[in-house]
């Protein structure tokens, strides 16, 4: 799952010879770590800030250089090329070692054509990208436990990892549109995956799974749609190949329910586009907030992945210095872990995470009696203190 990162000399002095080069058969030297970033539009260039700075001193105790290239996407990208995914953008992504996404759209561009919208530019990247899992860990953190709506004894102690299907189903299915049927308009959308677009899933969340409670749960709904007859078929059959992992299956509507009754029951799940963009919302309030959420877009090995928080740009609170930046600054984590292969400052981003939540702050989103409420700003001000508490409890 991780890219391939090119070893480079960093910064070699002007007109000398790159010393690590001479040196490269004995001495380990640190990558340029290329990454493209777009904040979007909303709360997404507020997250964004606070993220970065996070993101580069975590990078830098551990003595690695990220480059990034800031690039446009969604209705920011409308307005100043009248293109959601403007091809620079796509040029930028494509040539990067990951990308890493705060969110797009907004009321401003809602009433354009469906293919001018901020949320095509979305669609577009991650299908550009073939970025065809999307990973998305739900995990109860004991400092939030009685942040979710739910019972502190039903959501304590929740892990769960969702593998959703990224660039198929009914969001990308043909045909679409609407026509004219019996003398009213009709708009229709098509549920389709082909067996390798199942069976390259299936093989993502089984290893997903291995890697944890080794706990498969296959979401669908073949007791009314084919395409979900094939899905489970296929998962079955993936399944013979992973016989440590405990594989089960569940209709979306019992899936959506058990989530909330009994959460603690999933450990990994499996499920297609639109399913997975469902329950991956109910999860979030599991753990009381979307501003918590991370995620990862993967593609085949090797490939830039998309990195970015499950929730959208908030319009409702965005330029009020209200948003939560932890769902990115947790995403910028994924991204160090799942490809950058910097699992050390990926620990380092989670720490930090852990210790301003443990110190008590926390953005309204979260916020909870007895604790201090802050703007994202000063969240982003607080992670980069307990940045250095936890970089100085490691050391
Ligand atoms: N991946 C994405 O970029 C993405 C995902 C979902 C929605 N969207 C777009 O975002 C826009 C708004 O959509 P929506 O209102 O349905 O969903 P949303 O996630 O933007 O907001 C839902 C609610 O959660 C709150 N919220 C979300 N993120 C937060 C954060 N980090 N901190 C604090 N509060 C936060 C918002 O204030 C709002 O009350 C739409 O244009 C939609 O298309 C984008």
């Amino acid at each position: 799952m991780q890219a391939s990162i090119a070893l480079r000399c960093v910064r070699p002095a002007a007109g000398r010879p790159c010393k690590a080069a001479a040196q490269r058969r004995s001495v380990q030297v640190a990558a340029t770590h290329k990454v493209t970033v777009l904040a979007g539009d909303g709360i997404g260039p507020e997250i964004t800030d606070a993220c970065l700075k996070v993101l580069t001193e975590a990078a830098r105790a551990e003595g690695e250089e990220l480059a990034y290239t800031p690039a446009l996407i969604g209705g920011a990208a409308i307005d100043a090329t009248g293109d959601p995914y403007p091809a620079e953008t796509e040029a930028a992504c494509k040539a990067s070692d990951a990308v890493l996404l705060a969110c797009i759209g907004g009321y401003k561009w809602d009433s354009l054509p469906n293919a001018q919208r901020p949320e095509k530019g979305l669609l577009r990247l991650r299908a550009s990208l073939n970025a065809f899992a999307n990973l998305r860990p739900a995990v109860v953190l004991p400092q939030l436990a009685d942040a979710s709506t739910l019972k502190r004894e039903v959501v304590e102690g929740v892990d769960i990892m969702i593998v959703r299907e990224l660039v198929g189903g009914i969001y990308f299915g043909e045909p679409r549109g609407f026509e004219e049927r019996n003398g009213e308009r009709v708009g229709f959308n098509t549920d389709v995956y082909s067996e390798s677009e199942v069976e390259r899933i299936s093989k993502v969340a089984f290893e997903a799974a291995m890697k944890r409670g080794k706990r498969l749960c296959s979401v669908e709904k073949s007791n009314v749609l084919e395409v979900s007859q094939l899905w489970k078929e296929v998962v079955t059959r993936v399944g013979k190949e992973y016989p440590e992992v405990e594989l089960s299956h569940m209709y979306i509507d019992n899936a959506a329910m058990q989530l909330i009754r009994n959460p603690k029951y999933f450990d990994t799940i499996v499920t297609g586009n639109i399913f997975g963009d469902i329950l991956s919302d109910e999860a979030s309030m599991l753990t009381g907030s979307l501003g918590m959420l991370p995620s990862a877009s993967i593609s085949e090995p090797g490939k830039p992945g998309i990195y970015e928080p499950v929730h959208g740009s908030a319009p409702d609170i965005a330029g009020e210095d209200k948003a939560n930046p932890l769902a990115m600054v947790l995403s910028a984590a994924m991204m160090c872990r799942y490809g950058l292969g910097l699992p050390k400052v990926a620990d380092r981003l989670e720490a930090a995470v852990t210790a301003a939540l443990d110190a008590g702050f926390r953005t309204g989103d979260i916020m909870q009696p007895g604790c201090t409420q802050v703007g994202c700003r000063k969240m982003g001000e607080v992670l980069l203190q307990q940045l250095g508490v936890a970089a100085g409890a490691k050391a």
